[in-house]
């Protein structure tokens, strides 16, 4: 399976005593390393193999129009005028469309694809078109599979990773529907359907929601997850003294150890640009902190000559305030009410370094 499957759907085939084999998404469907490639490889591997093939395999689209199709006519007892359904292999909606036009020529096949998928332009008519990456499991295409008939789907709506996962939140918490990012996306994309062809009571839709929300735990129903990928705005509530110094990017931490020399330090400080540096022993434990101001303070109290050979230890300031990772941003703002810079320690290790200037640029970089 691809890499941007989530890590719930390979623990649950784990756990049916599969062997996962995991490979990469962004590369084209014959490249060798894709899963499509990788599983035609495994298949000639293993003896007694087989390749369900769900791309190409007929069956997918015969089981949808010999079973869900039957279903859903039944069920909405012929008055069914719209059918919305995300495309993937394309199976479902090439099974279910052929059979409800069968009984109706007039239903109409609505496929919802997410943005950066191609079946969106091949069903227009574009052929030159490109895939691109986008986080939604389940649907969309780099390729046509030849499960996917475009002639059966009368119209097909774009959806984005955004509002795809938000809608299967909102599914959950307004409707108790706990479904997969690919039910939300049918959801919107049905909705703007609707909206757009001013759909009425008189009209009956079917929207199609093919999995569980219990394997997007860690995804989209993660706060953090869907913080991280900028699909759920950050409310300053949320803000954790980890989140600041992350934004702080790659700069290293600069630090210090109590043995460094005094000399050692300032030319540290001027290299980096920084005004103070965290003080760690040997064995990574926090110390405190020393800053320009201690340095230059001390070397004023001291003879020149001596101030050369000195050390660090004595000039530590170990109360400077220190707070764990998962501190949130109101009492960050209290603290440096009294003190210019906070330290960020797990355990006894340093995590990170934050100044008032610091808060600023988070501040308004959000802001
Ligand atoms: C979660 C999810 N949604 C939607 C689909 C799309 O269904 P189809 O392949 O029939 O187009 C799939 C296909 O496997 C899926 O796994």
């Amino acid at each position: 399976m691809p890499d941007k499957m989530s890590q719930e759907k390979i623990l649950l085939l784990r756990a049916y005593g599969a062997r996962v084999v995991v490979t990469p998404t962004a590369v084209e469907p014959d490249d060798p390393r894709s899963y499509y490639s990788v599983a035609d490889r495994l298949v000639k591997e293993t003896p007694n193999a087989i390749l369900a093939n769900q791309y190409h395999n007929p069956v997918n689209i015969q089981s949808h129009y010999e079973t869900t199709g039957p279903e859903i006519w039944e069920q909405t007892k012929g008055k069914i005028t719209h059918f919305v359904a995300g495309m993937g292999t394309g199976g479902t909606i090439t099974g279910v469309g052929r059979y409800l036009k069968e009984q109706n020529p007039n239903v109409q096949i609505v496929g919802v694809d997410p943005i950066g998928s191609i079946l969106f332009d091949l069903h227009r008519g574009k052929t030159e078109t490109t895939a691109e990456s986008y986080k939604v499991e389940g649907i969309g295409e780099d390729f046509l599979p030849s499960t996917t008939d475009l002639s059966v789907i009368n119209d097909v709506v774009q959806v984005g990773d955004r509002d795809s996962f938000l809608m299967t939140r909102r599914l959950v918490r307004e409707e108790g529907i706990f479904c997969g990012g690919s039910s939300g996306a049918a959801v919107w994309g049905a909705l703007r359907f609707a909206r757009e062809n001013r759909l009425s009571q008189e009209h009956v839709m079917v929207v199609l929601l093919p999995d569980t929300g219990s394997r997007y735990l860690s995804k989209l129903f993660d706060d953090d997850w869907m913080r991280e990928n900028g699909f759920l705005d950050r409310t300053w509530a949320d803000v954790r003294a980890s989140d600041i110094q992350r934004t702080k990017g790659e700069m290293a931490l600069i630090t210090a150890t109590p043995t460094d020399l005094i000399t050692d330090v300032i030319a540290r400080l001027k290299r980096h640009d920084v005004s103070q540096v965290a003080v760690v022993d040997k064995r990574g434990h926090l110390r405190g902190l020393v800053t320009e101001v201690d340095l230059l303070n001390h070397m004023l109290r001291t003879d020149y000559q001596q101030s050369q050979e000195e050390t660090i230890e004595a000039i530590i300031d170990a109360d400077t305030p220190v707070v764990k990772p998962g501190t949130p941003l109101d009492t960050l703002m209290a603290i440096f009410a009294d003190n210019s810079v906070v330290l960020i320690s797990e355990g006894d290790s340093l995590e990170g370094i934050l100044t008032k200037i610091d808060m600023l640029d988070f501040l308004s970089s959000q802001a």
